[in-house]
């Protein structure tokens, strides 16, 4: 069993305690997280489109790979692959590691951004909506290019600005305080992605808008998806009950026949490691 990334330190800096949250409220969720995940189903399957052809006995890196779902997609494209799921949460890798169907996987305890594998191990790495979660992507592509063979792929989901953007209204209606994550706009992250070494074959951005009856009920979602880690913010509970009033007085111009919107700003990547680096 791969040891704590995190061991109990009087002085862990700022972006680690970030990060030991991020993956604590995760593990939390793992068992409640597959029922609960619409979202990210239908943004991986999208990001999916994006695989290329692999030769038969090729190496696979599933980047925040969580309960597994992607990683079996990515068994189930590739049979003959060689493939790791990666993730910070123990409590997400315990889950995965279970199901009897990724029993050929191997599975990794890591953060994205100081991936434990040796340059030149994979042919292709994917990642669906985990990588919003880390601090640089420019860090993020770094790793990635390090650990792709020359000649590999780098398919991914991630979020970009005005995600949650009704969620973010409501809450101004009750505090000035961050209770919705910010993300890096689409004009930066295709910066990022020009400046780092892999080159860019395609990168868009789509909106994915989810409905609910009420704002507890989007609340609770994505507590049970293990995403309401603030990262600016320490956590607390669900709002307390005039809290909840004033939220959803605040979300209610966002109100619509189906239902309370909550939209997602998705962006699509698909990059190549050059074959004959000079
Ligand atoms: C929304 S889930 C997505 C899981 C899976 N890819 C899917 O599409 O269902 C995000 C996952 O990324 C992991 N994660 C967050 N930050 C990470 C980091 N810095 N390094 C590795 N994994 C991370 C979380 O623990 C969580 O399991």
């Amino acid at each position: 069993m791969p040891v704590s990334l995190f061991p109990e330190a009087p002085d862990v800096l700022p972006a680690r305690q970030n990060k030991r949250r991020i993956a604590e409220t995760f593990g939390k969720a793992a068992s409640t997280y597959d029922a609960a995940a619409t979202l990210q189903q239908r943004v991986a399957a999208r990001a999916r489109l994006g695989l290329p052809e692999l030769g038969a006995q090729s190496s696979i890196l599933d980047m925040g790979c969580g309960t597994g779902n992607e990683t079996h997609a990515l068994l189930s494209r590739y049979p003959n692959a060689d493939i790791t799921g990666l993730d910070i949460s123990q409590g997400m890798l315990d889950f995965a590691s279970e199901n009897p169907a990724l029993a050929n996987c191997h599975w990794a305890i890591g953060d994205i951004e100081e991936l434990p594998f040796e340059e030149e191990t994979f042919d292709l790495v994917f990642s669906s909506l985990a990588i919003q979660w880390c601090d640089c992507l420019s860090e993020v592509m770094a790793q990635v290019h390090r650990v792709l063979k020359p000649g590999g792929w780098f398919v991914y989901s991630t979020l970009t600005e005005g995600s949650l953007h009704e969620l973010s209204s409501a809450w101004q209606s009750v505090d000035d305080k961050p209770h919705v994550n910010t993300y890096e706009s689409l004009a930066r992250q295709k910066q990022r992605a020009a400046d780092s070494d892999l080159k860019v074959v395609s990168l868009r951005q789509q909106t994915e808008t989810l409905y609910y009856p009420t704002v507890t009920h989007l609340l609770r979602e994505m507590k049970a998806l293990g995403a309401n880690t603030v990262v600016e913010k320490q956590q607390k509970g669900l709002a307390g009950r005039s809290v909840l009033r004033k939220l959803s007085e605040g979300y209610k111009p966002f109100a619509t026949e189906k239902g309370l919107p909550a939209s997602y700003q998705v962006v699509y990547g698909v990059l190549h490691k050059a074959a004959y680096e000079n």
